[in-house]
């Protein structure tokens, strides 16, 4: 399943919330929030069981062709065939991430994007909700 939406104008201080369901087997999802899919400010990463990664939440930046320093978080309040919500918050300087079990992180905005245009979510999972506010 993939899902892109373009054209967005997402200013500091908004909250975009992904509700979705985890596929059956599912080895990872991404959702991507930044200017473009080469230029993310964000790739947030949940890996079940992927390239030798298990139950790890891989974050990222990528700048053109390059990704950036991984950032990763073992706590993993994911499992499949669950009905999620994740909660981005965009903090200006950092991205605010809330998991579904209420921990929370945060990423650097090493892109120094002023808005959020594009938000991309593929992988093993559907989308059944996004809400921006
Ligand atoms: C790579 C993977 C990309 C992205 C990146 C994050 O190994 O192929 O999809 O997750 O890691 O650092």
């Amino acid at each position: 399943m993939e899902v892109h939406l373009e054209g967005l104008s997402l200013q500091p201080g908004a909250r975009i919330k992904v509700k979705g369901f985890i596929q059956a087997a599912a080895k990872l999802f991404r959702i991507n929030l930044g200017k473009d899919e080469q230029n993310i400010g964000l790739h947030f990463n949940p890996r079940f069981n992927y390239i030798g990664d298990h139950n790890v939440i891989v974050c990222n930046s990528r700048k053109g062709d390059r990704w950036g320093a991984e950032q990763r978080e073992t706590n993993f309040p994911f499992e499949d065939m669950r009905t999620v919500e994740v909660n981005f918050i965009f903090e200006g300087k950092q991205f605010r991430v809330k998991l579904p079990n209420g921990h929370e992180f945060t990423f650097p905005n090493r892109l120094e994007m002023e808005e959020i245009n594009f938000l991309s979510v593929y992988g093993d999972f559907y989308v059944r909700r996004v809400d921006f506010e």
